[in-house]
């Protein structure tokens, strides 16, 4: 099962903190430090390929996105699958939300604007900001994360990794959309329960946009820039970050360099979403595969330089993750070199 490279020296190890920004140790071992025979409880490495998940909103259009992973300090997963429109509005009072679109064609309707986004985007929903939103088409596919630290585009200079001025698009008021009739607002807060809202009306409706500033907007994951250190590579660069820090975004699709060293990462879980080729990404080929190794586990990870290409994105998150029993059902355990199901799946 060793992955170890054949034509290196002694494998190197790095232990870093604050996610390559803080401290940093590096060793050397005889041993490829990512093998491991077996592991019980809840903090393994983990993968799932998320088309095997049906989402409660795919049958049942009254039904929120079902839940994938939960933390104690509330950053949530979810995905979403509906084939019909929301007929209802939620405000997520506890956090702000970033849906990307894995599949399909998205309408929504927010309390700012409106906007249609494709596969590929993240949209942003700032806490507070009421939506709906619908597949143009028959499906569609999105993951959802939820932070309750307000998310903000960060790259790291003004230009380069993002052209704001052409990729991020903002939504826009629909001057045709009507007062409408009753209609329930579903308050999403930390409570099992949630809090529902008979209003008259639509509350989406609007007149028009006063303020120059739009919170809710869309990018798409091709139009953010990869980053490298050439020839060796070197850690990514976030893209979008929580005030606080405690969750950084980035785009992990295809970019020259060497492999990422074996090393533990203390402060943060690492959720990868392989999002689709042509190149397979290591032991991830299946488009939708979310993988996760949570903090302190030791790993190495694919090469990122696949000549065919691939998209994927990494969400680390301070948070401590934990898969929810739907999303471990169609999960397996995954073995951290290559990121392909541990040896012992199936036996
Ligand atoms: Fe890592």
């Amino acid at each position: 099962m060793s992955d170890k490279p054949q034509d290196a020296g002694p494998p190197v190890q790095l232990w870093t903190r604050d996610g390559f920004q803080g401290a940093l140790s590096v060793v050397t071992r005889p041993t490829y430090a990512p093998d491991y025979l077996s592991v019980q409880g809840p903090h393994a490495p983990r993968r799932a390929v998320l088309q095997r998940l049906t989402p409660d909103d795919q049958d049942d259009a009254e039904a929120l996105p079902t839940t994938v992973a939960t933390s104690r300090q509330g950053v949530k997963l979810h995905v979403s699958g509906r084939r019909k429109p929301m007929p209802y509005v939620v405000r997520n009072v506890e956090a702000d939300e970033i849906h990307f679109i894995q599949s399909g064609t998205v309408r929504f309707e927010t309390d700012v604007g409106c906007l249609t986004a494709g596969e590929g985007d993240f949209v942003c929903i700032p806490r507070a900001v009421a939506y709906r939103y619908a597949p143009i088409g028959d499906a569609m596919r999105s993951v959802i994360v939820e932070s309750p630290s307000a998310l903000k585009l960060s790259p790291p200079m003004p230009s380069g990794m993002l052209n704001v001025a052409r990729d991020v698009k903002y939504a826009e008021v629909d001057p045709g959309m009507a007062a409408g009739g009753p209609t329930k607002l579903v308050l999403k807060t930390f409570d099992a329960e949630n809090t529902v809202f008979t209003m008259p009306h639509d509350p989406l409706a609007l007149g028009m946009r006063l303020s120059e500033s739009v919170p809710v907007w869309k990018l798409n994951l091709a139009s953010i820039q990869v980053h490298a250190y050439l020839p060796e590579g070197g850690p990514p660069s976030s893209f979008l970050s929580s005030g606080t820090g405690d969750i950084l975004m980035f785009n992990l699709s295809a970019r020259p360099g060497g492999r990422p060293p074996v090393h533990i990462n203390a402060d943060f879980d690492e959720l990868i979403c392989y999002v689709r080729g042509p190149g397979v990404w290591g032991g991830v080929s299946e488009p939708g595969t979310l993988t996760c190794v949570p903090k302190g586990v030791i790993h190495h990870g694919p090469s990122e330089d696949v000549p065919e290409g691939y998209q994927a994105w990494l969400l680390e998150t301070r948070a401590t993750m934990r898969w929810t029993p739907k999303a471990l059902a169609v999960s397996e355990l995954m073995e951290t070199g290559q990121y392909g199901p541990h040896p012992s799946v199936g036996k």
